[in-house]
């Protein structure tokens, strides 16, 4: 990475502002729910050798981050006294969280820090101007302290007041931490020199909103395969029926150009799941592409298709996988998307390495218990897969360059 990190500077009794992604699950959305607490602490954790690191060199910490997208601040579910009754614990120390992001309060209680202290300040998109990236609050935010830190890779791709603005409104150092080196090095090697074979595994709804992504990467992979709802187009593109299943239509001359650009490297399901409707406890049978019912949806990859992934997948030197493979969250269309996680945890153990891009699947690797087994699982859904389409992403940008 070109950009500097915490260990270039010298934070000793410092104020540092850091930015992190403490955008975490919560166990309510009731507003007026009093006992709301974070029910995946992961991004939390992954935030902690930053935030050690700062406080062992002698450093007092600023941090703030969003929360869910609240529209208001009365959407007080995505207050972050949760985050900072969790992040207190993880620490092992008091933090002292804010009701503000910038104003009279924090501008007081940031006076009387000392080295150690931990703050945790409101919702930063309780603010009106973050969002839009306001230099005025940029200057506020920047103004608390002498060092900045992001270590937000999940937001990194916002251009926002705390990601990008206040790094270039900062007179001091504007630095990456740990976690964004860590993501850049693993989804990066992907993105410029990936070793060779190299498979990426893409799945999820739309094929809409991954077109660019997949443009991209069959330029880069050696194959790229393809699951979930998205591989529904393609297979209609192709001119198999596909009963009731989702497909998108307007996405189908994208589909083709892809299919003849892309004959030999894009892997496409040869058996699916299906059943009449949407439901967990809808009647799941196992069909070819070529069979599937008029009154029936795909809403999984059949087991012949985990068998074709499989060899696919044999001696891989690099695998990037984004997007589960079925209706994961209904157990029996889940078997494609946690036989996958498992084939993928066997390939590691091969010699494999596997990334895995956030979000939704970084969801089914950690129901699955492979969490640890796997190279890397990236804490952005958004930023890894920007990353991957091969854009520069705004947080990463504004930093200072070695
Ligand atoms: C994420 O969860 O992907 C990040 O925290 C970014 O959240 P956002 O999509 O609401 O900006």
């Amino acid at each position: 990475m070109n950009k500097k990190t915490v260990t270039d500077i010298d934070v000793k009794g410092k104020k540092v502002l850091v930015r992190v992604d403490f955008n975490v699950p919560l166990s309510s959305k009731d507003p007026n729910d009093t006992n709301i607490t974070v029910t995946d602490d992961t991004r939390i954790r992954a935030a902690l050798p930053t935030l050690n690191y700062l406080l062992e060199h002698g450093a007092a910490l600023i941090l703030c981050s969003h929360l869910g997208r609240p529209k208001t601040p009365a959407d007080k579910q995505y207050a972050m006294d949760p985050v900072a009754k969790c992040l207190s614990d993880l620490l092992g120390k008091p933090v002292q969280k804010l009701d503000e992001m910038v104003g009279e309060s924090v501008t007081a209680a940031v006076a009387a820090m000392q080295p150690g202290d931990v703050i945790l300040l409101e919702n930063t998109r309780f603010t009106p101007g973050e969002t839009k990236n306001d230099a005025e609050l940029s200057a506020k935010l920047a103004a608390l302290a002498d060092v900045y830190v992001n270590d937000a890779f999940g937001s990194a791709h916002r251009a926002h007041a705390s990601t990008e603005g206040v790094a270039r409104a900062l007179q001091g150092p504007s630095v990456a931490g740990f976690l964004m080196g860590k993501e850049l090095e693993a989804l990066g090697t992907a993105v410029t020199n990936p070793p060779h074979p190299y498979i990426a595994i893409m799945g999820g709804a739309k094929i809409s909103d991954k077109i660019k992504l997949i443009d991209n990467l069959l330029q880069k992979a050696d194959k790229v395969l393809i699951g979930g709802g998205m591989a529904n187009t393609f297979l209609k593109a192709q001119g198999y029926e596909l009963g009731s299943s989702l497909v998108e239509a307007d996405a189908l001359p994208e589909a083709r150009r892809l299919l003849e650009t892309a004959v030999d490297s894009l892997v496409l399901p040869v058996d699916v799941v299906i059943a009449p409707e949407f439901k967990a406890d809808a009647p799941a049978t196992v069909v070819a592409v070529d069979a599937i019912p008029a009154d029936q949806m795909a809403l999984d990859i059949g087991p012949k298709t985990l068998e074709l992934f499989k060899a696919s997948l044999a001696g891989a030197k690099l695998v990037i996988w984004n997007g589960p493979m079925g209706v994961f969250e209904m157990a029996p269309f889940a078997k494609g998307t946690n036989e996958l996680a498992q084939l993928l945890a066997t390939a590691v153990d091969a010699g494999t390495q596997v990334v895995i891009g956030g979000g939704d699947s970084a969801a089914a690797v950690k129901n699955a218990g492979l969490t640890a087994k796997m190279t890397h699982v990236s804490t952005g859904g958004g930023a890894s897969l920007e990353l991957l389409e091969g854009k520069e992403l705004p947080g990463i940008v504004a930093l200072d360059d070695k």
